[in-house]
């Protein structure tokens, strides 16, 4: 176990971002913001800098990273593009989609971001701030959403500092997530699979591939954080799909038939709205809670849904 850390605060200007390269290249810890989630970022290719990743966010060791590049030309240079990884990548990168692809080998990556895998997740994130930081830092960041372990995920620098002060060499602060919930992240080293419904709405990614993809069960091989049962879990114990305020219990409304909510998703029933809210009232009303239940509105099983949905059942998932 590492000393306390003091967590330096970091602006996005150029010489800040230098910095945080500057401790990304000297092994250290640097949480940044992507359009999904902040990322507790570490060098892909530093085993003892990923063993820390994993030591600050409490979090088992045989759930793997996905390695953050600035490009598409980055990226083939440490996987394999078939076809429809490439339709993919021309077609949602930069932006919230993980593509898991065979490794080319000897590309330097150490074994602890992919669990010893022989596929490595990667994605472009479009954040400005993340590919000025992933262009400075110039090779693949490994980074977990910077939360600890099961938590609620980040979606600005307090929730990062709320986890893991002391934790992590330092936070640049860029401001809200736009996209609110993590990436969509398909697995091609098979059949197209979702491994984990996110920021890409499902249905574009089948309109793309012209196929619809396989869907992962439960259980099935890989243990992701994002497929354990209880994960993105605040304190306060959760109900979903009720559309009634009970009494001594807080609301999270989701559209305009949710008069009395506690805090409301989109009043307007707008999707991108609701997701990029999720994680923040999620915070809130935790923080209210004090050991109220927290109820939640029902959430359309579409687009963005999909991906809202999924990290709501599994905040109501028993927890243990
Ligand atoms: O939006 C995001 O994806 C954020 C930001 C920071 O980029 N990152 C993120 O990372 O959500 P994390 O570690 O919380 O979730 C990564 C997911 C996990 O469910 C992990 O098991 C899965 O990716 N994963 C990583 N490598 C894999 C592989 N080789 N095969 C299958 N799943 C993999
Ligand atoms: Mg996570």
């Amino acid at each position: 176990m590492r000393a306390p850390l003091t967590t330096r605060i970091l602006g996005t200007n150029p010489a800040d971002i230098d910095a945080a390269a500057a401790v990304l290249s000297g092994g250290g810890l640097v949480a940044f913001p992507t359009e999904t989630v902040y990322g507790l970022g570490a060098d892909a290719c530093h085993g003892r800098a990923i063993a820390d990743v994993y030591a600050a966010k409490g979090r088992p060791s045989f759930n793997p990273l996905i390695a953050h590049v600035d490009s598409l030309a980055r990226a083939e240079t440490l996987v394999v593009f078939d076809a429809r990884a490439r339709a993919l990548a021309a077609a949602f990168w930069p932006g919230p989609l993980t593509l898991v692809l065979p490794q080319r080998p000897d590309n330097g990556v150490s074994d602890l971001v992919t669990a010893g895998l022989d596929t490595l997740a990667i994605r472009v994130p479009t954040h400005p701030v993340a590919q000025a930081l992933l262009a400075a830092f110039g090779g693949p960041v490994a980074a977990p959403s910077a939360n600890p372990s099961g938590a609620i995920s980040p979606t600005r620098a307090a929730h990062v500092t709320d986890g893991l002060s002391g934790r992590i060499d330092a936070v640049v602060d860029g401001g809200a997530c736009d996209v609110g919930v993590e990436s969509t992240i398909i697995g091609l080293a098979d059949a197209p699979t979702l491994l984990r419904p996110g920021g890409v709405p499902v249905e574009a990614i089948e309109a793309c591939l012209g196929t619809p993809l396989q869907h992962m069960k439960t259980g099935d091989g890989v243990s992701a954080p994002g497929q354990l049962r209880s994960h993105y879990a605040p304190t306060a114990p959760v109900r979903l799909n009720r559309m009634v305020a009970g009494t001594g219990t807080l609301w999270l409304g989701f559209g305009p038939n949710c008069a009395g909510a506690d805090r409301n998703l989109s009043p307007s029933g707008d999707l991108h709205e609701a997701a990029a809210n999720l994680f923040t009232h999620l915070r809130a009303l935790d923080d209210l809670a004090k050991g109220q239940t927290i109820d939640v509105a029902p959430v359309p099983e579409h687009g963005l849904g999909l991906a809202i949905n999924d990290r709501l059942r599994r905040a109501a998932a028993p927890r243990g």
